[in-house]
């Protein structure tokens, strides 16, 4: 039987409870297929651990978690812990340490999920969002000199290489192709004179190498009204760093909500582990609970499905949680449920099993 190692973790706050929802859907869909299995090992690695240890993740980390064929992450941050050690010693250490240079974020609205937009249907909010994730304007390169004095001077540097550029680019031509949709790129020539000139240039190159791929480029801030005003123009979109953060988080304001928004970061080459994630964070506020809402880590467990190549479970699972919407019955509090995290799940996971 295939054996997929999978490393888990959960993180802070409501990051362990989601992830546990998580999992029970993958276990559930392995046990029923009968012809492979997830091997999870969990690290303990956090704001917790950096309290006890002062450390994010063990020096070896990354060594650990290379075995792997993904990891699967639930939130970092906690206060206590600025979140820029949070954030660069987990997060971004494992995103730049695996090259996992593309970030996927899918920006669909299922049926009856909520969506603060007049009169859209939902077949009009399907976008696959490509993000460059590792470098742009979250390279960390630039300076702060004269610190605390009047001449005080802050320099933030976008690095855009040639070939980070290009390979980002030429990924979502290639997925563009293969889903047969229209690839937007968004970028900021007007003002961004350097970076985005170039992003521009190297799309208009590569866009040679695809005649079939139907192409599209907006400024990001027109991007930002068209995505509210006129979500269906976009169907593969690819855009920097910064931008894809931005407009991610806009998109997952139209698609459901916070609590429906997964990533994922992808080393294409698959010479390093993938690692998927919701998008949200630890939500302090809610910690402990059992009352949040797991189906954005149930969606980035689809997209483990989908990138191990079971994407017909990863239809699957989406298909049962928008099953899940549209009864309306077992919801968490932010989808004005009154369920709980494990009911959630519990309910999926039967829902789930019936449409096999
Ligand atoms: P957050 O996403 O944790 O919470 C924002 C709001 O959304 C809160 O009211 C929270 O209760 C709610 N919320 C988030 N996820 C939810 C869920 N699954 N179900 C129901 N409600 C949910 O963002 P915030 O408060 O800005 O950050 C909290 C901590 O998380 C910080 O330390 C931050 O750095 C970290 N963070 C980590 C991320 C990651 O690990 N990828 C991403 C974003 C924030
Ligand atoms: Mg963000």
């Amino acid at each position: 039987m295939k054996t997929f190692k999978i490393a888990v973790i959960p993180g802070d706050g409501i990051g362990p409870e989601v992830i546990s929802e998580g999992i029970k859907i993958l276990n559930k869909i392995a046990e029923v297929d009968g012809t492979f299995q997830f091997e999870f090992t969990e690290f303990p690695w956090g704001c917790e651990y950096y309290t006890k240890h002062g450390i994010m993740m063990d020096d070896d980390g990354m060594d650990k978690l290379k075995k792997f064929d993904a990891v699967y992450l639930g939130a970092v941050g906690y206060p206590g812990v600025p979140d820029y050690i949070s954030l660069w010693d987990l997060l971004l250490k494992i995103r730049k340490g695996f090259d996992q240079y593309v970030n996927i974020r899918p920006i669909r609205l299922l049926e009856a999920a909520p969506c603060p937009l007049k009169d859209i249907d939902c077949e009009d909010v399907n976008m696959l969002f490509i993000r460059e994730n590792s470098e742009g304007e979250y390279a960390g390169a630039g300076d702060w000199l004269f610190k605390g004095k009047e001449n005080e001077v802050v320099l933030q540097n976008g690095v855009f290489s040639r070939k980070g550029t290009e390979r980002i680019i030429r990924y979502a031509f290639e997925v563009a192709r293969k889903e047969g949709k229209t690839l937007t790129s968004i970028s900021k020539a007007n003002a961004l004179n350097y970076s985005m000139v170039f992003w521009d240039q190297v799309f208009e190159e590569i866009s040679k190498e695809y005649p079939d791929v139907k192409t599209a480029s907006y400024l990001v801030d027109a991007a930002a009204m068209l995505m509210i005003k006129d979500p269906k123009r976009f169907e593969v979109v690819v855009t920097s760093n910064l931008f894809g953060d931005i407009l991610t988080d806009l998109g997952a304001a139209i698609a459901g909500g916070i609590g429906l928004a997964a990533g994922a970061n992808i080393n294409p080459e698959r010479q390093y582990p993938s690692m998927f994630e919701p998008i949200h964070g630890s939500a302090p506020d809610i910690a402990g609970k059992n009352i949040a809402n797991p189906l954005a880590a149930i969606w980035s467990a689809s997209q483990i499905l989908d990138f191990l190549g079971y994407e017909k479970y990863g239809k699957m699972v989406l298909d049962s949680v928008e099953q899940l919407l549209i009864e309306g019955q077992v919801l968490t509090p932010d989808m004005n449920g009154v369920s709980s995290t494990s009911e959630v799940g519990d309910r999926l996971t039967s829902i789930m099993t019936a449409l096999f």
